[in-house]
């Protein structure tokens, strides 16, 4: 049988991309070696946001008095909120492969790579079987990056390191973790191991922590990590790793951090290993393969979404992306916009930023504004963050009077970050905002608060 889409990878670019393509009547095949869901649901995005849930609750309760909530001897129980983790897991796969079975795509578990282009079309090989489709949709996804750190393969051999995979099937909890990265996996896992009572020590090479986000909201996640006893050495690479230690360069010193585990943490990088990409020419920078705006690669009928062409490094990303191919696969008009991605850091409190920052605005020459409010503007803040910090910082493009950044910490961050997103892509003009009731009291409102103070 000629299949219309063959989709190699079933994770959130491509699950979603067969659902929309046989929803919509293509004859789709969808490959997965591993499970539904891919890394996001698996092992990365939700088994994290499941053990963050209990760690926030423990914190909470261990703070309560500040509330008048007395609560003793409150401990966070790592098997259960594990048990607790993998039942969240099973109960969203089972969903994606309900989901999946409805639209009536098929699927077929095995490992897929492409063979070449036959006379009909696209030639894949799983399970020693060969299946041929019109077109392909690559949503291969990422793997950890694994740069060339001293002892690094050694230590994951003797189990002392551990990407994000080995960390979420972890059985116990190190008494002292070493975290290599301080970006947003090594944040959000440093944050669970702390509240399940690691003593978490975090080195990173930059400056700063949690990727290219605003510096000021940056030092005060550090801050409020710090708080719960996460140590943090910046300007910091690590350059070895040994049974027990750690070895990183700081300031033209070497020096050595003990420890009973090691994450590593340090950036994923696109899998493309394996799936024959050079039989058909499919062309790849650095590693990724390379996309337009509508996720076509450079070889007719063959699109890429996901991790796998590196643009976007996000679960939410993909998704659209697969969209996008699957909407151009059907003739219809649309296009992938990355100028209003939200990112998300699911600490405590949380860290959410979408478009542009004061310094990268104006390094583009735009002639842009920011309003700063504390947190403390919002009546819902104040009820639920006693000596809360939390601040919002919204950027505005002075020629044209919109809003082109967001950048807030702060609780519920991450469930309104996407409503700054919205007026960004659309590029509400700041009179066409200030109309929009917001629900009284909400954190949300300080955008409402922000785009008055423009
Ligand atoms: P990352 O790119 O966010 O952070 C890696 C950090 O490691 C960087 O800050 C980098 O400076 C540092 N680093 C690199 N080499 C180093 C060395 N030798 N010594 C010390 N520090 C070093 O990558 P991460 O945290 O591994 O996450 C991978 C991907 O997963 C990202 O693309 C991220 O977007 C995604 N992800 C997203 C989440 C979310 O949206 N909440 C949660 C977890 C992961």
């Amino acid at each position: 049988m000629l299949y219309d889409l063959l989709i190699i990878g079933g994770g959130p670019a491509g699950y979603v991309g067969a659902e929309r393509a046989a929803h919509a009547g293509l004859n789709t095949l969808l490959i997965e070696k591993r499970k539904l869901g891919g890394v996001c649901l698996n092992e990365g995005c939700i088994p994290t946001k499941a053990l963050l849930y209990s760690a926030k609750l423990c914190d909470n309760a261990k703070n309560g008095a500040k509330y008048g909530v007395a609560a003793e001897n409150v401990k966070l129980d790592h098997a259960a909120a594990m048990k607790r983790k993998d039942k969240v897991v099973r109960t969203l796969v089972a969903g994606v492969q309900a989901g999946v079975k409805a639209s009536g795509a098929a699927v077929v578990a095995g490992e897929a790579q492409i063979l070449g282009r036959g006379d009909s079309g696209y030639r894949v090989r799983a399970n020693e079987e060969v299946f041929e489709a019109k077109r392909l949709l690559i949503c291969s996804g990422s793997e950890a990056a694994m740069p060339p750190i001293d002892g690094l393969a050694d230590s994951f051999a003797a189990g002392f390191a551990m990407t994000n995979r080995e960390i979420l099937a972890m059985n116990g909890i190190p008494e002292r973790l070493a975290v290599i990265g301080g970006g947003v996996i090594g944040l959000e896992m440093a944050s669970y191991c702390a509240s399940a009572g690691s003593k978490v020590a975090v080195v990173e090479m930059l400056e700063q922590v949690g990727g290219p986000i605003d510096t000021e909201i940056s030092a005060l996640l550090r801050k409020s990590l710090e708080k719960k006893g996460i140590a943090f050495v910046l300007g910091a690479r690590v350059t070895a790793v040994r049974q027990g230690e750690i070895v990183y360069a700081l300031g033209g010193k070497e020096e050595t951090l003990k420890a009973d585990k090691a994450l590593v943490s340090i950036g994923r990088r696109p899998s493309t290993t394996g799936l024959g990409l050079e039989a058909i020419g499919v062309m790849l920078e650095r590693g990724a393969v390379v996309t337009d705006e509508t996720m076509r690669t450079n070889v007719p009928g063959v699109y890429a979404a996901g991790d796998v062409n590196g643009k976007s490094m996000l679960a939410h990303t993909a998704s659209r992306e697969a969209e996008v191919a699957v909407n151009h696969m059907l003739g219809l008009k649309d296009k992938m916009s990355y100028a209003a991605i939200p990112g998300v850091i699911y600490t405590n409190p949380e860290v959410g930023t979408v478009g542009e920052t004061l310094e990268g605005a104006k390094a583009k020459g735009i002639n842009a504004k920011e309003v700063k409010l504390t947190m403390k503007y919002s009546g819902r803040y104040v009820a639920e963050n006693e000596g809360g910090d939390g601040i919002c910082k919204l950027v505005f493009d002075r020629a044209h009077d919109t809003i082109i950044g967001a950048h807030i910490i702060s609780n519920y961050a991450s469930e309104f970050i996407v409503s700054a997103g919205m007026m960004i892509e659309k590029g509400m003009r700041v009179e066409d905002i200030k109309r929009f009731v917001f629900p009284h009291p909400t954190v949300c409102e300080i955008i409402r608060e922000g785009v008055f103070q423009y």
